[in-house]
């Protein structure tokens, strides 16, 4: 079987375009025959945007909640707290020792960092952190810690798992071939979704459409997204538009086309916008109930993810034990 794994960082409200990119197609490569799927809570990777322990808490319950109200089934896949396996962090420690510091350097997300701070600062509050730096050699130590041979992310991550892959050729050629080389899947019919100002939805924006949100509340955010301004008469492009954008996130093609041909004909912005609350309302209302029953029973939540997290962290430990015999922390003989 393939094996095949994927994470998302517990540092905000999950939202549409985490459950286009990753929750959804993560959660139909689990059911396929063919795959082994490993799921995680990335709260490791949390404590880099968010030093508020309430709110790192809280997220990951709201991750966890949201994953299997969506449809996880966690007997059937492998799901877990990534904090739960403190053997990742151990690797992610052994491969710090031996990744360049250059190659750190060159990641998308630390460069944005630099050219917004002053790279020299060195008060905590205000300087770019450690964590931020080594954030992809502890992405790495996710990947490799369970020998994943696919990773389906969005266009952002390709570049990290790149870096995983690199690291992992560097540590089997230097000592012994213990890693898998592991390769992205990015799915080219799932685009980027975009936010309510058109920037790509995310935590870090403020522009989110939050998946378990009332109906209500939903309804004032689809609201919210920003429409071009036309004059009279002038026609809407689909193609430009984020209300289409997203509603072809969550149609079929038939629906996708009669609503190309909706916006042909000069359907109205507030019409439109109606007929994608519609649509989004019906793909969550059920999963809806079910969030809230498990945000009001976190004990039952509790108990899965200790579950998940006995289930593969022998798979961890093993490894790990070889890691470490291939560098030479070893018992004395
Ligand atoms: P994170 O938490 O930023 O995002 C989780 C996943 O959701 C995708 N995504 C989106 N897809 C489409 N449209 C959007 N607007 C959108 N926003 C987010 C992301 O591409 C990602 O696939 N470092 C990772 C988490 C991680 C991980 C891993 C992933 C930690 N270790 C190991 C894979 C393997 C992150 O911060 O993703």
């Amino acid at each position: 079987n393939q094996r095949v794994l994927t994470g998302i960082t517990t540092s905000g409200t999950p939202h549409l375009g985490n459950y286009v990119g990753a929750i959804k197609p993560a959660i139909e490569a689990s059911r396929r025959s063919d795959t082994d799927a490993y799921l995680f809570l990335a709260d490791y990777h949390a404590l880099i945007k968010c030093e508020d322990p309430e709110q790192v808490a809280r997220s990951s319950k709201e991750i966890a909640a949201a994953w299997l109200a969506l449809g996880l089934d966690p007997a059937g896949s492998h799901f877990y707290r990534q904090s739960d396996i403190p053997e990742v962090a151990e690797l992610c420690w052994i491969l710090c020792c031996n990744t360049a510091k250059g190659l750190m350097n060159r990641a998308h997300a630390y460069k944005a960092a630099v050219q917004a701070n002053d790279a020299s600062n060195d008060d905590p509050d205000f300087g770019i952190k450690m964590g931020l730096f080594s954030y992809p050699i502890l992405m790495a130590a996710d990947i490799l810690i369970f020998n994943a041979e696919r990773v389906p992310v969005g266009r952002d991550q390709i570049q990290h798992v790149e870096m995983a892959r690199d690291i992992a050729q560097r540590f089997n050629h230097h000592y012994e071939p213990l890693f898998t080389l592991p390769e992205a899947v990015v799915d080219d019919n799932v685009a980027v979704l975009q936010g309510l100002d058109g920037r790509k939805m995310s935590k870090s924006y403020n522009n989110t459409i939050p998946l378990f949100e009332g109906e209500k509340k939903l309804q004032k955010s689809i609201n919210k997204i920003k429409t071009n301004l036309l004059e009279p008469g002038e026609p809407k492009d689909p193609d430009d538009s984020i209300v289409f954008q997203i509603w072809s996130a969550f149609a079929d093609n038939e629906q996708r086309e009669s609503m190309r041909q909706d916006f042909a004909d000069g359907i109205a912005w507030g019409e439109a916008k109606k007929l994608l609350f519609k649509r989004i309302n019906e793909e969550l209302a059920p999963a809806r109930e079910r969030y809230q029953y498990l945000m009001d029973h976190p004990g039952e939540l509790e108990d899965i993810m200790v579950a998940g997290a006995e289930r593969v962290r022998p798979q961890a430990s093993e490894l790990l034990r070889q890691v470490r015999d291939a560098i030479g922390l070893r018992a004395y003989a």
